[in-house]
């Protein structure tokens, strides 16, 4: 079965190709960063109409990089949220329309669902069950995965999404959009311990997190100084340790809590390399396996909707003609591929 799948819930368009049998065949990410950045975040009207744009000639070349026609086909699969509501429909409306007028069937698959997936697409994937450490743009959330489909919530951010912090800060700090790889490339020249930055509900127990406290407090602090290029670092390196460190402790007791031994760390936050290398220490004390999509498939993509949406079309899921998207959609709410047939 070779599935075409189309990720279009924000501010990247990602299309790809994922055979049954040869894994994934091609894909192709086209990030909308130079359109949005001067407005220092995603303007969704924009976001639609480049998505729109980019979708036709987007899946032409992940074709022809696999020498395939469109009539090699069997299924589509698209994000139908959570996300921008002009962006998902754009998506969707794209990969409906191709199926319909294909004949082949197409899924709607959960954003959140394709990241925690994206760590299979590796060559040592991990088995079922596990714990999962989702941080994007939008979550912040502790994850047990009894099996995919199967999402028990054991945590998660009660404000700001870890990314969503990254990125208002960096904006505060008068850096670039996206604010994770600006604070991460700040970051490297500064000194940490200069401040002290608080790591958030950490003191109590529970898995939530918070990290609107911890924006305020860095606007505080960088406020108190003379704003120099050092200034900006150190800062930079402060904030980031902690989002870092409260991450870490908190998927730490989740994983003494639930006596899971295997970590999949997803989501855009997840490139950022303070954070693997503090999880690869963090997972060897406790005696844990840690899973990571490949940089790449951090961010947004079209192959962890390809591939998820490969595992449900096998198990017989398909839409109906009257789809929708869903800006809002609790991850909890889904279920194992094929249960609900
Ligand atoms: O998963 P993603 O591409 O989109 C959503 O589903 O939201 O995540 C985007 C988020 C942004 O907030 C971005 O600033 C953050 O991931 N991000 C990072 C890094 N790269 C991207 N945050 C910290 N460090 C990074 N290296
Ligand atoms: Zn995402």
């Amino acid at each position: 079965m070779i599935v075409l799948g189309i990720e279009s819930s924000c501010d990247e368009t990602g299309i790809a190709l994922f055979d049954s049998q040869k894994g994934l065949l091609a894909h192709q990410i086209h990030s909308q960063i130079d359109l949005h950045a001067d407005y220092g975040g995603v303007v969704p009207e924009l976001a639609s109409r480049d998505h729109i744009q980019r979708l036709t000639p987007l899946t032409q070349a992940v074709l022809k990089a696999s020498h395939l026609e469109l009539s090699d086909l069997s299924g589509i699969a698209y994000t139908s949220g959570p996300g921008l509501m002009g962006a998902l429909m754009a998506g969707a409306s794209f990969a409906m329309s191709l199926a319909f007028s294909l004949k082949i069937p197409a899924i709607g698959i959960h954003h959140m669902e394709g990241h925690l997936m994206a760590p299979l697409l590796e060559a040592h994937p991990p088995d079922f069950p596990f714990l999962a450490l989702l941080v994007s743009g939008g979550h912040t959330q502790l994850v047990y995965v009894h099996e995919m489909g199967r999402y028990e919530i054991l945590g998660e951010s009660i404000d700001d999404a870890a990314g969503e912090a990254f990125d208002k800060t960096a904006k505060m700090l008068g850096l670039g959009y996206p604010g994770g790889p600006e604070i991460a490339r700040w970051a490297q020249e500064g000194e940490a311990n200069r401040f002290r930055f608080p790591r958030p509900m950490t003191d109590r127990p529970g898995l939530d997190f918070s990290f609107s406290g911890l924006k305020t407090h860095t606007l505080t602090t960088f406020e108190s100084t003379a704003k120099t290029p050092k200034d900006r670092h150190d800062v930079a390196a402060g904030f980031q340790q902690a989002v870092v460190d409260t991450l870490i402790i908190k998927t730490r007791r989740a994983l003494e809590e639930t006596g899971l031994k295997r970590l999949v760390v997803a989501g855009g936050v997840s490139a950022n390399q303070l954070m693997r290398e503090k999880l690869h220490l963090m997972t060897q004390k406790v005696g844990c396996d840690v899973f990571f999509p490949r940089l790449e498939f951090c961010g947004d993509n079209g192959a962890m909707i390809a591939f998820a949406g490969l595992r449900r079309l096998e198990a017989g899921e398909r839409n109906t003609l009257e789809f929708t998207v869903r800006p809002r959609w609790p991850l909890s709410e889904l279920k194992a591929p094929a249960s609900t047939l």
